[in-house]
Formats: C-alpha cells, structure tokens, sequence
C-alpha cells in the first residue's frame, strides 16, 4: 500500500532531483564529526523549542525518543525539518524563530546529531490512563476548557495532540503553574510569533463586560472567546476598556486540589491519546 507520506516523500525526491539534486540519504550516517557540527546547528536554530540536548523543551517536544511521532527515517525528518509542520509551533526552515535558512547539509548534520541522542529504551510508563480520563472528564474539571478528542470545552486549547509536542515535565508545569508559559494558540505566516493565550477583560461601548482569552490580535482589533465559549470581534477603539493580562485563565492546580498521582494519571491518559 502506498501510504500518503510515502507520495509526499516521491513527489520530494523528484523535486529535490531537478532542482538542486537532493539526495534523500543522510550521507552523515554515524559520522561523529557531522553530529559534532550538527549539535552547533541545533543549538542555534531548535533548542529555543527542543531543549538543549534535543530533550525537549517548553515548547517542543524530547527528539531523543527513538519512537518519533512524524518522521521515522531519515528523509522524512529531512522533510519535516525543511518544511516544518502545518497547525503546529514547528517551523519550516528560514521561518519563525529558525533563524537563517540552513543548507541541505546542515540539516543532515542536525538528523545526524539527532539520532546520537536518540535513547533505545523507551521510558517507563507512569500513571493509570483509564483513571486519568476519569479525571479530566470529572472531578478534575479538566474537559469544562479543554477538548480532547473532539469531547470536552474550547476555552483552553485542545489537549490531544499535547503530548506528542510537549514534555512530560512541561505539561505538568503547565497544570501547576498556568501563568508561567502561556500556550500558544493560533499560528500564522503573518505573524513572528504565534498568538498566546492571554486573559482580557474588555467592556463594550454599551458597557458590557466580556472576559476571555485572546484568539487572535492586531494594533486595531481583537478576537475573544469568552468563558461561555462565544466568540467576540471587536474593533479596539470602540471599546470602553481594554485590559489583558497574562495571568492564565486556567485555575492554578495545586497538590492540595490535584495530588502528584492525580496528575500523572491525567498525563498518562494524555500520552496515550497523543501516541496515537
Ligand atoms: C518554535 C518552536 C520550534 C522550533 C524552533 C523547532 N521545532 Fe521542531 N517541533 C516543534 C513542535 C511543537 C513539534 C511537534 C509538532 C506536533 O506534533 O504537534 C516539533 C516537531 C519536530 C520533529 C518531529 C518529531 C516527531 O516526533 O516526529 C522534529 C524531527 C523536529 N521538530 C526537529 C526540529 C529541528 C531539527 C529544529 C531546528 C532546526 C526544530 N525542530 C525547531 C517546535 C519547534
Ligand atoms: C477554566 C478553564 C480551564 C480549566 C478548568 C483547565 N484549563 Fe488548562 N488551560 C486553560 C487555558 C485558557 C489555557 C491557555 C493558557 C495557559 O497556557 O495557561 C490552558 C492551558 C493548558 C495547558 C497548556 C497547553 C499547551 O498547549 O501549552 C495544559 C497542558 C492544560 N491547560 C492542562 C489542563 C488540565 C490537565 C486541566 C485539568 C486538571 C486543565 N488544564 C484545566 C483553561 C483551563
């Protein structure tokens, strides 16, 4: 069966072939000098997100797993890394937050350091999922601002995909310490960064209050979602007060509220469906 990543792969190499003859083999394989200069690159251009080490970070996820989500081998990596991943924080080469665009070399320098640190063993597994869903869907609250799996709230992000682009140790800092790291929300080519989720308060020419989050913002107007999941847009200065903040919308989740136990099993419940 020909699998829709492996026409997309196709359609590279063709591409690749006429334009600056690619190739879609790492000709670094296991070369230790190549990691070596790859982990310069890495550096500069990935760990802001990856972390350094490629162990993850607040923003993206451990690359030293040997079980990746997107790219298995090297040439699929060489895509993702390339062209980023769309409705995602990871950006295409030379974009966002990449810095300069890096040569076909650099990057198979970068999937050559990559696989150094991959790490065989997979780490254990902590926490019992099927209570974690319990949780999130009861007496945690979770799913009254978050969906997971198209079930649940729209006030927060959606939470599927959460594991498999963020830490174990960043979504836990996320339920401990909303207000620390805002996440980020809408991604757009426009924009140098993505939209966060910061907390405003406005009142309407007619004196209405309306709290929420912000969905998207520019110098004239913003968009809001409110805290009953309505959608405002509105122009800045026909309001009466405009006031942001980025005190998280989300409750502060403290051990006194959600035990350490509670926790995990909330994000053992979230890996198992980010694994899918
Ligand atoms: C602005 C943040 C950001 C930067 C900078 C960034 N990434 Fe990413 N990257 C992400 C996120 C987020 C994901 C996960 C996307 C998802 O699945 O939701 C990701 C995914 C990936 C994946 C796929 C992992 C998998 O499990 O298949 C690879 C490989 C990767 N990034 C490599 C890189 C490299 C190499 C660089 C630097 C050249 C880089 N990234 C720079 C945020 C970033
Ligand atoms: C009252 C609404 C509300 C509740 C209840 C709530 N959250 Fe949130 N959550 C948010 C909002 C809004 C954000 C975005 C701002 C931020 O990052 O704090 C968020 C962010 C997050 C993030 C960061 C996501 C990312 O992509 O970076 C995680 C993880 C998270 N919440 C998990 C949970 C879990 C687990 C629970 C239940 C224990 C929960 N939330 C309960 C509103 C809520």
């Amino acid at each position: 069966m020909l699998r829709p990543w492996r026409v997309g792969l196709v359609a590279f190499v063709l591409i690749g072939i006429s334009a600056h003859a690619t190739d879609d083999r790492n000709p670094f394989v296991g070369d230790a000098k190549a990691a070596k200069a790859g982990e310069y690159q890495f550096r500069i251009n990935c760990a802001l997100c990856h972390g350094l080490g490629a162990r993850g970070g607040g923003r993206g996820p451990d690359l030293t797993r040997a079980q990746k989500k997107h790219t298995h081998s090297d040439a699929e990596m060489f895509q993702v890394i390339s062209n980023g991943i769309p409705g995602t924080a990871m950006p295409a080469n030379g974009t966002n937050g990449q810095g300069v665009g890096m040569t076909d070399e650099e990057i198979w320098q970068i999937i050559t350091y990559i696989r150094s640190q991959e790490v065989k063993a997979p780490a254990k597994p902590v926490g019992n999922a099927e209570h974690g869903k319990n949780l999130f869907y009861g007496d945690a609250n979770c799913s009254l601002c978050h969906m997971v799996e198209g079930k649940g709230g729209r006030v927060g992000p959606d939470l599927t995909g959460v594991a498999g682009s963020r830490t174990r140790a960043a979504i836990i800092d996320s339920v401990r310490n909303p207000s620390r790291r805002l996440a980020w929300g809408l991604t757009e080519a426009t924009k140098e960064f993505p939209q966060e989720y910061e907390s405003v308060t406005v009142v309407l020419a007619e004196g209405k209050e309306v709290k929420g989050v912000t969905l998207n913002e520019d110098s004239f107007s913003v968009q809001i979602m409110d805290t009953s999941e309505q959608i405002h847009l509105l122009e800045k200065d026909k309001l009466r007060s405009f006031q942001k903040t980025r005190q998280s919308t989300m409750p502060v989740y403290g051990a006194d509220l959600l035990s350490d136990k509670d926790l995990d099993d909330i994000v053992a419940y979230l890996t198992s469906v980010g694994a899918k």
